[in-house]
């Protein structure tokens, strides 16, 4: 049967009873390295609802903190570097990434995952910039200045910055696919903040080494960022098989900005979701009304599961979205 596939960010996590249980008491980095732990998160979803893909349980900072930087993941906030990347000498900090030594338990997971699942396995890693906003900010930030700071006033380390991170992103995601996921989702969650000049000039070329890299792994390449309405085209140039794209700019109109022969993948608001069902309902229909049909399109969030988020309405979803889509 052909239909429109359906998953979503984030669908392992705190907005499920059982994950809450598993995570009660620990440490959220400590679970990301048992690869039974990364296992059963990952799985939880798939027991309560019948998504079209599984997303690995890790987080976009595990390569960085293999690659020897300090980080902690602070419940609430989000990602925390102790020492925040401010000088060249800082950027000689981060080592290039040996998976198989580095992050034996990622790898681990995925072949367990592999076992035991039906339905395909996302791997993902977080682009360039959106780690370097953590490295630089030192934590979560609302405008990003340090980072663009560092970008305008120091070009040049900058582009040892981008070049580091995309060589541990590129080798992060080669063992993924190696150990076996059946696709990659790259998170920019936070290029939004950026002009199309300054892309094009800053971020654009390690995106294509990252996806031209990976064009001969033969799975679906997934390029999502939050707020790239004006950004599109040229993520776009950047080789990805498919574009996801929030809530912000209608879904029909996103396909037309990155061109009919990629996919997209989106994007009902996910605050949508903390709403009842007769308020979802419309919302996710206009969703499907504007893909029109077409293959290539990926139904998802805008952006990952908010942790209010009912389970029931996500089943809803997941069934609404198949049944009509059925063809
Ligand atoms: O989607 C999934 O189900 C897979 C798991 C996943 C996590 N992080 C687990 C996680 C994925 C794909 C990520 C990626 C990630 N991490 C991104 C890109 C996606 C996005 O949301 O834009 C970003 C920006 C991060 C950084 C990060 N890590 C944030 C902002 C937070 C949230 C802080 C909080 O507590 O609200 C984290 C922590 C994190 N990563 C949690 C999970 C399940 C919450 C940890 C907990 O249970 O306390």
């Amino acid at each position: 049967m052909d239909r429109t596939p359906v998953w979503f960010m984030r669908q392992a996590g705190r907005y499920l009873p059982e994950y809450r249980a598993l995570r009660e008491g620990r440490d959220i980095l400590e679970m990301f390295r048992s690869p039974q732990t990364v296992v059963e998160a990952t799985l939880q979803p798939l027991r309560r609802m019948p998504v079209d893909a599984a997303i690995l349980f890790s987080d976009i900072m595990v390569p960085i903190m293999a690659a020897g930087i300090d980080v902690t993941i602070d419940p609430g906030v989000g990602p925390v570097v102790a020492e925040p990347f401010r000088s060249a000498a800082d950027v000689d900090r981060l080592r290039s990434l040996e998976p198989d030594t580095d992050v034996p338990y990622v790898l681990e997971a995925i072949r367990l995952l592999r076992k035991e699942l039906s339905v395909p396995l996302i791997g993902f890693a977080g682009a360039p910039f959106t780690l370097a906003c953590y490295l630089v900010e030192g934590g979560p930030s609302p405008f990003f200045e340090r980072t663009k700071g560092l970008m305008h006033r120091e070009p040049q380390l900058w582009e040892r910055l981008m070049a580091a991170l995309g060589g541990i992103v590129r080798a992060y995601l080669r063992a993924q696919v190696d150990a076996g996921v059946q696709a990659i989702q790259v998170f920019d969650s936070w290029v939004g903040t950026l002009d199309p000049d300054d892309y094009a000039l800053f971020v654009l070329p390690t995106m294509r080494e990252i996806f031209d890299g990976l064009a001969d792994a033969g799975v679906p390449l997934i390029h999502f960022g939050v707020g790239t309405g004006e950004l599109l085209t040229l993520m776009r140039d950047a080789g990805a098989t498919v574009v996801g794209v929030d809530w912000r700019v209608p879904l029909h109109e996103a396909w037309e900005r990155v061109g009919f022969d990629v996919g997209v993948q989106g994007n009902l608001d996910p605050a949508v979701c903390l709403a009842p069902w007769e308020a979802v309902e419309p919302k996710a229909l206009a969703v499907l009304r504007r893909a029109a049909g077409r293959p290539g399109h990926v139904f998802n969030l805008g952006h990952g599961v908010l942790p209010g988020t009912q389970v029931e309405t996500l089943q809803r979803l997941v069934d609404l979205v198949h049944e009509r889509t059925e063809r």
